[in-house]
């Protein structure tokens, strides 16, 4: 159903309540492939959706114009959750342009056979006049893809932010405050920290160029448009980018017979003696999009395994490799776990942490079969040390 979203804009997209996986990100709550109308003496359409939804997308689109009367599709991403429908609509839409960045042209000629798609490629700055409005683009590169653009309706005042700011959010409302404030905003989070995450330093560029504009409403293409929560989501963003941490300390760990366990729970109650937040992650139990949320915003983890085999249990290497690539920044890390016959979690577990960018604050801690009413004190007290370290990290970032 197209549905206005301010004068004359249409949400036209396509609403998943039933994916749960999105290459790997946990989507508890769905998706959105969110895609938008303008009716103006240029017809144009901002986003297309993933293929198998392309034939909602025209149907929405054609509620309210013909599919020739087009003559733009603004594409400011070309991943193939927005893209790929583009060869379907293009089939029915003869007469439109594709408006992108030149990487993005690139990316879709990988994609797909483009010899007879009409191309207009745009820069920052460029304007493209649609009769009674005009669009701004605004080049976004690596915020996620190196293709990504952002395009400003400027008489409106409307940002169409591709990815950044999205969630992966299911809604039949379009708007922050027609959905619960709580949900929103934790969808926000996992997005980034899944996401954006590793591209921290662009995200800070992109804030200072979009503080000079004037925006009334963020419409990202996933999820929730953010309107009465505007600035409460730009400000949330600068603090992710940055990396700012709560004091926050997570215990994440996988065990085989309650040993490192013991060592776990011994780190957690060091910690939480300290009254600040702390948090055991089993990586068995909590998924990967969850813990990398967990993480975004705490400085200082202790990560514990039993070894299997000589090396670390897969959970524990699954989680490090995904933490690799998110590339987050600013943390410490502790290293326990324990062992039998043969050692090996903790030594390969050092090589991942520090590959993950982490940096090592204490001695690794180590048990042979289950541990000593020693070590687990060691373990204790480690974990009294951690949240001094995670308190003296956030009253740091406040100087
Ligand atoms: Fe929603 Fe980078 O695609």
């Amino acid at each position: 159903m197209a549905k206005e979203i301010a004068s004359g804009i249409f949400f036209v997209g396509y609403v998943d309540w039933e994916l749960r996986d999105f290459h790997s990100f946990e989507t508890r709550r769905g998706v959105t492939y969110n895609s938008f109308l303008i009716m103006d003496k240029k017809v144009t359409l901002i986003d297309a959706v993933k293929a198998p939804f392309c034939k909602n997308l025209m149907k929405n689109i054609e509620e309210r114009a013909s599919l020739d009367s087009i003559e733009y599709i603004i594409v400011n991403h070309a991943e193939p959750d927005h893209a790929s429908g583009l060869k379907e609509l293009l089939g029915c839409c003869k007469n439109a342009t594709i408006v992108c960045s030149g990487k993005c042209k690139e990316i879709l000629s990988g994609y797909n056979d483009i010899s007879n798609w009409k191309f207009q490629i745009v820069k920052t700055g460029d304007r493209l006049p649609l009769g009674s409005r005009t669009l701004e683009f605004i080049e976004t590169p690596m915020v996620h893809w190196p293709d990504s653009m952002f395009t400003f309706a400027v008489e409106d005042k409307v940002l169409f932010s591709m990815d950044a700011f999205g969630q992966h959010y299911s809604s039949s409302n379009k708007f922050d405050d027609e959905v619960d404030y709580c949900e929103a905003m934790e969808e926000a989070k996992r997005y980034y920290a899944n996401i954006i995450m590793p591209f921290g330093r662009q995200v800070i560029s992109v804030l200072e160029k979009l503080s000079k504009y004037e925006i009334k409403m963020i419409v990202p293409a996933h999820g929730i448009i953010w309107k009465k929560y505007l600035k409460e989501i730009l400000k949330l963003y600068s603090q992710w980018a940055n990396f700012i941490c709560k004091p926050k300390v997570l215990v994440i760990y996988d065990t085989m017979w309650q040993s490192t366990k013991l060592m776990a729970d011994a780190i957690y109650a060091g910690s939480s003696k300290k009254n600040i937040e702390t948090k055991i992650l089993s990586v068995r139990s909590v998924g990967l999009t969850d813990i990398a949320s967990e993480v975004l915003d705490a400085p200082v983890i202790a990560f514990g395994c039993s070894t299997l085999n000589m090396t670390m249990l897969p959970s524990m290497g699954a989680l490090l490799t995904y933490l690799k690539g998110l590339a987050p920044k600013n943390k410490f890390a502790l290293l326990f776990g324990s062992y039998g016959w043969g050692k090996g979690a903790v030594e390969d577990m050092q090589e991942m942490v520090k590959k993950c960018g982490f940096e090592l604050i204490n001695t690794d801690i180590k048990a042979k079969w289950q541990p000593s009413s020693e070590i687990l004190s060691e373990c204790k007290k480690a974990g009294e040390r951690l949240a001094d370290k995670a308190i003296e990290i956030y009253n740091n970032q406040k100087k």
